[in-house]
């Protein structure tokens, strides 16, 4: 009998760990959308990779995108730029509207969206000698990872809520840990590789369903 191959949709697929996610996943023998604003510039080719150009504010976009997938993946980040620093974030909470009843209305059940050590419950135990600096730089952006929180908490999706800390581009693959004591919860370092391994862990053995788990190394 022919095996049916699980398409993931991961959103934000073009750089970081939305990059690390798609190769990672056509590895384990996943079939990928990758879908971002650029996506068809990735170099990576695949017999199993599709790579759609759309915007993830656009329902029309989003709702295509998601045919024929059986799971969702949400990696977008912004550019650490001025803008980021002092004009108002909305991508997360924007985004994050658009894509939970698209997926509901597609009869997709499985998220799992990435957002940050800092966001949600987890900022209630940032040591506080860490929150000016990280509120300075980061509030405008958590301010909105913390709706986009909100908004898949309160969904029906069978969802998991990635925070990794301080990303880098060190390191391979293993060797992280996984938290959701928020007492164990505390800032680190952790490779973007680690947290796409995490992820597509995670879409094979579904341990954390509706829970939001801290990654560091
Ligand atoms: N930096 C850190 O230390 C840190 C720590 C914890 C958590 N995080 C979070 O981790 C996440 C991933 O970060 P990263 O640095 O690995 O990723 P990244 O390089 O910032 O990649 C972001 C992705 O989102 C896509 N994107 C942005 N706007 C989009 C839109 N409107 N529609 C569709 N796609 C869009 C980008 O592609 P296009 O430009 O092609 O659209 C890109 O593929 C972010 O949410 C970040 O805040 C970061």
């Amino acid at each position: 009998m022919e095996k049916t191959v699980k398409k993931l949709l991961i959103i934000g697929a073009s750089s970081g760990i939305g990059l690390w996610t798609v190769q990672k996943a056509l590895k384990q023998g996943y079939a990928v959308r990758a879908f971002s604003r650029h996506a068809e510039k990735m170099r990576i080719r695949h017999d199993r990779l599709d790579k759609v150009n759309g915007n993830a504010l656009d329902a029309g976009n989003v709702a295509t995108a998601l045919k024929g997938c059986d799971a969702v993946i949400q990696t977008l980040g912004v550019a650490l730029n001025l803008k980021m620093l002092t004009g108002p974030v909305t991508l997360f909470s924007e985004a994050t509207k658009v894509l939970v009843p698209a997926m509901a209305e597609a009869s997709v059940n499985r998220l799992i969206a990435v957002t940050g050590y800092g966001a949600g419950e987890s900022k209630h135990y940032m040591p506080l000698w860490e929150r000016p600096g990280f509120n300075m730089v980061f509030g405008r952006a958590y301010g909105d990872k913390d709706k986009q929180e909100d908004i898949i908490k309160a969904s029906q999706l069978d969802w998991t809520i990635v925070r990794p800390v301080v990303l880098v581009d060190a390191f391979g693959s293993g060797g992280y840990k996984e938290f959701t004591d928020p007492k164990q919860f505390r800032n680190g370092i952790i490779s973007r590789a680690d947290v796409a391994h995490f992820i597509t862990k995670e879409i094979g053995g579904e341990s954390y369903v509706r829970e939001g788990v801290v990654l560091r190394r």
